[in-house]
């Protein structure tokens, strides 16, 4: 068991992030951001998807350096730490593993706590990131997160009491962008790039279908079909398609996505009776879901959280304020801690 900090006037948290294809690490003093740091795995972009045997090997390529900026980068020295929290799970298990042992040793060697976070609890928490000019939602409240491996509407009680309502039964919406992208002949990650076309698009030009699925839960899996069977149809007809329709084909895409996400969003709101909702995950840095949630404000007054840019995507800052927030809890975890794949939030 690390030894038990002494409840210094600030609280320093290291956190690591190394889930995915993001080799990331952050410091946090009482909360507020000292230094974050992400270095994005180019590697992958070649193979149309992440290729976890490759991200294992430049994560482990990527931690030290990331790790070394990120505390130059605070302006402190590793004696200021006050603890280190890192991604226990959800994610790809080579890729945990090099985090969550780096996190060990590094907890060990400094004497100082560990504190193993959730991923996609982390991905809710980055609303209680201290930034000047965003408010934090109130308990309890509703949290969307939509990423490349999670869809899930989630009822938050507290920072660590969280309860599913809904959830994906296949694909996550992050893929049916992605997948989408790849159809279109787009690189991976696919999402942004569909969302900078959107953007110059006619989102009525081509219809695609919405999925039938009961309850909060959603399905993705069918409507990546839908588009493959489309442009398939289309570019028989005219080899060039994509290329004369791509902006179209984008925002119609993105439309119907926002539309899905956003039809079970307002099931969610009425079910629960909270009108406090918040997007995290890489999928809230879409324009399209963002324009969709400042019009439910004003349409049907909810209150709505939307993350900065640099922590929709995944980054170590997360990590860290739900470590701070089990710090504050004294929640500490021993050295016999192991990565999890599947991680329940
Ligand atoms: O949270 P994240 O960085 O990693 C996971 O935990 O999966 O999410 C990555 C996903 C990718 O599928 C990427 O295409 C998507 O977020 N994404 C976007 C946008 N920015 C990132 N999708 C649509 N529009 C965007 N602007
Ligand atoms: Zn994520």
């Amino acid at each position: 068991m690390p030894n038990k900090p002494q409840m210094a006037e600030d609280i320093y948290i290291l956190g690591i992030e190394s889930s995915c294809d993001d080799t990331a690490a952050a410091v946090l003093c009482n909360g507020k951001i000292r230094s974050n740091i992400v270095a994005t795995q180019k590697v992958h972009q070649q193979y149309g998807g992440v290729v976890p045997e490759l991200a294992s090997r430049a994560h482990q390529q990527n931690i030290v350096p990331v790790i070394h900026q990120a505390i130059a980068n605070a302006n402190i020295g590793k004696k200021d730490i006050s603890a280190i929290a890192f991604t226990r799970g959800p994610g790809l298990m080579g890729s945990l593993l090099v985090g969550t042992s780096f996190a060990k040793s590094l907890s060990m060697g400094l004497g100082i706590p560990l504190i193993e976070v959730n991923h996609m609890q982390a991905h809710i928490l980055a609303h209680f990131i201290e930034e000047d000019g965003f408010k934090k939602p109130e308990f309890p409240f509703l949290a969307m997160t939509i990423s490349g491996g999670h869809t899930q509407i989630v009822k938050v009680n507290d920072y660590f009491t969280m309860e599913v309502i809904g959830e994906t039964i296949d694909d996550a919406v992050g893929e049916a962008f992605d997948k989408s992208a790849k159809i279109l002949g787009l690189p991976y990650p696919g999402g942004p790039l569909i969302d900078k076309y959107a953007r110059e698009g006619d989102p009525k030009a081509f219809k695609f279908p919405k999925p039938k699925v009961g309850g909060l839960d959603f399905s993705f899996s069918g409507f990546k079909t839908a588009v493959l069977y489309f442009v398939e149809k289309q570019t028989k007809e005219d080899p060039d398609f994509i290329e004369k329709n791509l902006k179209d084909i984008c925002a119609s895409i993105q439309y119907t996505i926002v539309e899905i996400l956003m039809d079970k969003l307002k099931k969610a709101v009425k079910e629960t009776g909270i009108k406090q909702v918040a997007i995290g995950g890489g999928v809230s840095a879409n324009s399209g879901i963002r324009n969709a949630l400042y019009d439910a404000e004003r349409r049907y007054k909810w209150q709505c959280f939307i993350p900065k840019f640099e922590y929709t995507t995944d980054n170590a800052a997360m990590i860290a304020i739900a470590g701070h927030y089990k710090y504050l809890k004294q929640e500490f975890s021993d050295f016999s801690t192991t990565a999890q794949a599947r991680y329940k939030i």
